[in-house]
Formats: C-alpha cells, structure tokens, sequence
C-alpha cells in the first residue's frame, strides 16, 4: 500500500538533480512538522549540541524564512560566548533566505539553487542539520526529500496527533494520513529516485508529562498503530521540563548547562534531560554515534536518572554527571 495511492500525487515537487559526487557525505537531519510550536528548534539545537560534544563537525541550516528561531538561538550563543568569555561548541550555519521571484517556477528554481548551495558549503561537515518552518513550504518539501533522517517532534496531544492522521474521536481509529504523511512519503520517492537513497523517519513525542495517565496510554497506543500503518519509528521523546525552554536567550541547552556547572549542583531534572537527548541520538542507529556515547557513558558516574518517566522538581541533587 502507499500513501501516494490513496492521495494521488502533487504539484510543485523539487525536480531530480543528478546524484552527488561519491565522497564521504555528511549525514543530513531534517526537523520537520508542519506545526508551529511543536518543539523542532528546540529539538534541532539539542541534537546538534549533543552531537558537536560527541566531537562531529556539525553544519546547520535554517530554512524556516520567517522564524528564524534556530538562527537567533546561535546568535544568543555567540553572544553568550563573547560576554561570559567561554567557548562552546558551534555549527557551521546556514540561512536559506526565500526566493524574491514571483513566478513559482523561477522561485522553486531559485530556493533549490540556493539550497544545493548551502548543502556544498556545509560539505566538509559530518552532519548538517536543517530546521524547517511549521507550514508547508517548497523549501521545506526540498530538505525532506534530500534528508537521511527525517525526525518529526509532536506535542503530545491528539490535536498534535492530526499532523500525523485523522483519528476518528469516537472510536480512536485512525481514518487517514495526514498531508505531512503524504508529503513525507512523497519526499521517499523522490529522495530514491534521484540517487537511490532512503530516507529513515522518525517521530518523536514531546513534552510528555505525568497528567492524565489515561489519554497518555491513549497517545501512545495510537502512535504506534501509526507508526505501523505510515512507516515511521517512535523515539521515546523529551519530557515537558522547564530547563528544555529556558535557556534560548543565552543560546544554551541542558547539555551546555550540565558541562559548564564543574562542581556545582545540578538538578535531577538535567540529568535525565542529558538522558533523553542521549536516547534520542541512539534511535538514529548510527554506528559510530552509538560508539562515542557509549565511550562517554563508561566514564560517567553511575548515579544517572532514569530517561523516561519526568521529574517534577528541579531539585539539587550531588553533581552525578561527567
Ligand atoms: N520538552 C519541552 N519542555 C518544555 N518546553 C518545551 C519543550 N519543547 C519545546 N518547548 C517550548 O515550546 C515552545 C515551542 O518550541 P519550538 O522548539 O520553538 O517549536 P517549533 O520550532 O516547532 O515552533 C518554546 O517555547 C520551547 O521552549
Ligand atoms: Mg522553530
């Protein structure tokens, strides 16, 4: 069964582009959903952290035009390096900016100039990151189509669910994929045939909490019927945590702020947020990730925090990091 044959197809599809040269290629992370808020940019930075501090040359690109959010979160990060006068890990970054043409033809043309562009300046990296805009853009399409791994981070909410499926309310079945499914599939068969390639799709859930056990279980039933029928992978996700939103404007995340506190306490709450991004770059299967964590891990203290279940209080605990 596919996607495309209860759908039918769609206009506007970035056109084949010969395959590139068969050197070492970064790997290529699209954050994608088409909902606001849903947690990409915050997902996008603490990936891209956590992968700059396994020692990966990371590159990133914003596409998301009107936002900007992942631009202005590396800005405050250089600021904050230049004011408290540290060093932190940083990403080679690029904005792809939309394209002022008003014929959509010249303007698709356009966007995916500029953004093979900035794949070729982002080529000596190991991986490049793209976070995308929360509606469907023709940029947007592109980068999904040219991704290795497509991660989708939804709130956890049915509302959020709908990016996914239409659930029918009353008997919690699912009538139909959403158009971001269709549009992802879509995005499979490009990538395929223009070099061959796979695209692996994962979904995440984002800011879990321990209210309402039940729509919870609901949640999670649900996304794994989905994940079978539209062919994703399920993450086991980030917990809804202070910590995760409050450190945009100094352009840090939880991993900058376990590594930068030495001695101080941190909360019990950093721990297993370092956790949970820990999970999540394991689920991308990839080898030599899987190895540098693993080597970090044996020269961690053994008191870490279990990942999945979220701790309420941000309370102090003795430093139980590296
Ligand atoms: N796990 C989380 N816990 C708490 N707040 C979160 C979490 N994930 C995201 N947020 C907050 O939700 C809001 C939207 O997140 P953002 O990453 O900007 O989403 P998007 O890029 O999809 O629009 C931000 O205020 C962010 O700090
Ligand atoms: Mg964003």
């Amino acid at each position: 069964m596919s996607l495309i044959s209860l759908f039918g197809g769609k206009s506007g599809q970035p056109t084949n582009t010969p395959a590139q040269p068969a050197e070492k290629k970064p790997h290529i992370l699209v954050i994608g959903n088409e909902k606001g808020g849903s947690g990409k940019t915050t997902t996008s930075m603490h990936i891209m952290v956590a992968l700059m501090r396994l020692g990966f040359k990371l590159g990133s690109m914003d596409i998301d035009a009107r936002q900007r959010s992942l631009s202005r979160y590396l800005e405050n990060r250089r600021t904050t390096m230049t004011k408290e006068d540290i060093s932190l890990p940083m990403s080679h970054h690029v904005i792809i900016t939309k394209s002022p043409f008003n014929v959509q033809q010249e303007a698709e043309s356009d966007e995916q100039d500029r953004f093979l562009q900035g794949l070729d300046r982002l080529k000596m990296c190991d991986f490049i990151l793209v976070d995308s805009p929360g509606n469907d853009t023709y940029l947007s399409r592109l980068a999904h189509s040219y991704a290795d791994t497509i991660i989708t981070p939804i709130n956890d909410s049915f509302v959020d669910l709908d990016v996914l499926a239409t659930i029918d309310g009353n008997t919690m079945q699912i009538v139909r994929p959403s158009i971001y499914s269709e549009m992802v599939w879509e995005q499979k068969l490009a990538r395929a045939k223009r070099d061959g390639g796979s695209i692996e799709w994962i979904v995440m859930r984002n800011r879990l909490s321990n209210l309402d056990a039940r729509n919870k279980r609901q949640m999670k039933k649900l996304t794994e019927d989905l994940s079978r029928r539209i062919g994703f992978k399920v993450a086991a996700g980030f917990s809804e945590r202070v910590i995760y939103r409050e450190m945009f404007l100094q352009g840090l995340t939880v991993l900058d702020v376990i590594d930068m506190s030495e001695s101080k306490s941190i909360s019990l709450s950093h721990v297993a947020a370092k956790q949970e991004v820990r999970e999540l770059l394991k689920t991308l299967r990839i080898p030599e990730v899987d190895r540098r964590i693993n080597e970090i891990r044996s020269k961690d203290t053994p008191a870490a925090a279990p990942a999945q279940e979220p701790v309420a209080a941000d309370a102090p605990i003795q430093a139980a990091h590296p």
